[in-house]
């Protein structure tokens, strides 16, 4: 699946506005529905986009606004593959910052349960950080076969 030609592809970059995680879900969500999803895979990939557009817009970016991109692409055996990319602070331990319940944020009230619930919502999850540099967070999801018509 990886090194496929997309059969569709979509690119967009947004300002770091907390308004715009709602449009980047509903960007993903619309792209993906031209392989007739379920509801569950469209909840599953609006739910894990909004996790990762959330993360470059409170932690990438924290106080100051910079510019997120989305790159949707779909292939022709039903792989979606979305990527957040910012250019924010950086991750100095990607690792560490993967483990469920890690947070460097908890005075926001934040649980440390983003990439978790990326990982248990799509089939392959990658993060590629550099402190100073930003974060690309790229996530993957193998979307169930038509059912027959009749
Ligand atoms: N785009 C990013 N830029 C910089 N740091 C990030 C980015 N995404 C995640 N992180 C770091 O990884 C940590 C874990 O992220 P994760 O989404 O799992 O939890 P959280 O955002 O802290 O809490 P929650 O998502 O549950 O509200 C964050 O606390 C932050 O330190
Ligand atoms: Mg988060």
């Amino acid at each position: 699946m990886a090194k496929a030609k997309p059969v569709n592809e979509l690119k967009c970059t947004f300002p770091s506005w907390s308004a715009n995680e709602a449009l980047a879900r509903s960007v993903a969500a619309s792209f993906a529905a031209q392989m007739n999803p379920t509801c569950e895979e469209v909840s599953d990939i609006k739910c894990a986009v909004s996790e990762a557009v959330t993360n470059a817009i409170v932690h990438g970016y924290r106080d100051t606004v910079g510019e997120i991109q989305l790159i949707l692409k779909l292939y022709a055996d039903r792989t979606f593959s979305a990527e957040v990319r910012d250019r924010g602070v950086g991750i100095r331990d990607v690792e560490e910052a993967m483990r469920p319940l890690f947070t460097t944020d908890p005075e926001h009230e934040r649980s440390g349960m983003g990439f978790t619930i990326i990982e248990n919502f799509t089939d392959s999850l990658r993060v590629v950080s550099s402190p100073g540099k930003g974060t690309r967070v790229i996530m993957k999801k193998k979307l169930s076969m038509l059912p027959i018509s009749k």
